[in-house]
């Protein structure tokens, strides 16, 4: 989380003090006020992500301060929680009542401040991110439902019947849609059977608010893909509740995804290791190659900026680029010396081969150019399918200058491996002939990050 910045509100110095040593935020920036005329002007005029009250204090107390906050537009989204000597449950009562996100007794705020900071402030940032759609004809319901999903710090949208709703998700995504059920135009009905049966939409949570609460109706409108159903009139606070409940079991559920797909990614990494150690095995003279050409063009690609997730997935197609040499016959891949016409053109059926076995793994479709495309040549006249420059991937391109440099560096056996001197002279040879000239510059900046690599200018 960037800076959190929270004001303290008490006439009491002592328990300005106090508070500030129970909050331990690295991020926190702390400002004071002593009383709630104070805060509410420097409220005026800076944001706060949370404020912290007294209640008892002179000019404005804590309970006016904070109905103020709640009126403001540009500030009912800040939380406040109240810290007080009033203890009774008529005391709490008014504060929640007041908008207040928590209440504390003085005696617990030492104990309790911080995981109720904790618990309050993710809270309004993940409802800070949630855009909710609103669809209902009365004006009336739109702006009581909209202010109240505001002022609970969830960002909204209104529309006035389904087809305007439609219009809007053409170009907005929301993460929830609220919708009333007799509209003109476009009922619910029909609004809920288009979002359903579009598949970038259907996973949006849909929940029905109507007047109508005759449990057919209700049990109709669940049967079409709505998420809840809730029956007006209603009350704010348990619609913002349910609102909240939908969305973060949504998030759970997403983050189980998540984290079965990084399952899946981890095996995945795993079963490449084998295949690659598979093909390696077999070939004494290239072994260790695939992972010194990932490990090149993983330090190229942080060169150039990429995201950390490209730069995982080139180094992927880097261990994998050779991988369909495991499909050449051992008297052709393993022969030392020359290869006839004929041999050299099953070699080049390794990048088909390659492309082929990638295709079957979905996850891996990103990294299938950097297999089937590593031997294209910036001047077309490489194979299989003889493109030419920019036609070529970037990442095929890449691969092809990490690939071609390891390669000559390295002992064959039917010649010793190149001195990094006259390797770096084959590259400059060859950038924009064989191999791109943009890729050719960024290997020679990568390598100058080497230590004791030195390429000496032509
Ligand atoms: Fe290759």
């Amino acid at each position: 989380m960037s800076e959190t910045s929270i004001l303290i509100v008490d006439d009491s110095l002592a328990m300005r003090r106090g508070l500030r040593q129970c909050i331990n935020l690295p991020s926190a920036q702390l400002t004071e006020a002593v009383d709630g005329q104070e805060a509410l002007e420097l409220a005026a005029i800076r944001n706060f992500d949370l404020i912290i009250t007294d209640i008892d204090m002179p000019r404005m107390n804590g309970i006016q301060l904070c109905k103020s906050l709640k009126t403001n537009p540009a500030t009912k989204a800040v939380p406040v929680i109240m810290v007080s000597s009033f203890d009774s449950d008529e005391d709490i009562d008014r504060g929640f009542q007041a908008g207040a996100s928590a209440y504390l007794i003085k005696n617990e705020a030492r104990s309790s401040l911080m995981t109720t900071i904790q618990d309050v402030l993710p809270k309004v940032e993940f409802r800070g991110k949630r855009l909710i759609l609103v669809v209902d004809d009365s004006l009336v319901i739109r702006r009581m439902v909209e202010d109240g999903l505001v002022q609970a710090g969830f960002r909204v949208l209104t529309a006035e019947n389904g087809k305007k709703a439609l219009e809007i998700l053409q170009t907005t995504r929301p993460d929830f849609i609220l919708s009333d059920i007799d509209m003109p135009e476009m009922d619910g009905f029909s609004f809920c059977q288009a979002v359903q049966a579009n598949p970038d939409l259907v996973i949006i949570p849909f929940v029905v608010m109507s007047a109508n609460s005759d449990r057919g109706h209700m049990m109709r409108m669940l049967r079409r893909g709505a998420a809840a159903y809730i029956t007006k009139p209603f009350n704010l606070d348990q619609l913002v509740i349910m609102v909240e409940k939908i969305l973060s079991d949504q998030f759970q559920l997403l983050m189980k995804d998540r984290e079965r797909l990084e399952a899946d990614r981890r095996m995945l990494l795993a079963t490449i290791t084998s295949l690659v150690s598979a093909l390696e095995a077999r070939d004494a003279y290239t072994r260790g190659h695939s992972e010194a050409v990932a490990t090149i063009l993983s330090g190229m690609a942080s060169l150039m900026g990429a995201t950390e997730l490209e730069i995982e997935t080139l180094t992927i197609g880097g261990r994998l680029h050779d991988i369909g040499k495991i499909g050449i016959r051992d008297s052709v891949l393993l022969k030392p010396g020359h290869l006839t016409d004929e041999e050299f053109a099953i070699i080049k059926q390794h990048p088909t081969i390659g492309a082929n076995i990638l295709r079957s793994v979905p996850s891996l479709a990103e990294v299938i150019t950097v297999a089937l495309h590593h031997h294209e040549r910036f001047d077309g006249k490489g194979y299989p399918e003889g493109l030419a420059g920019q036609n070529i991937s970037l990442w095929a391109r890449i691969t092809a200058v990490a690939d071609t440099y390891h390669a000559l560096t390295s002992d064959r056996p039917y010649r010793k491996g190149f001195m990094p001197d006259k390797a770096f002279q084959v590259l400059r040879d060859v950038r924009g002939s064989q191999l791109c000239p943009d890729c050719v510059d960024l290997f020679f900046k990568w390598i100058t990050t080497q230590p004791g690599s030195s390429p000496t200018s032509s």
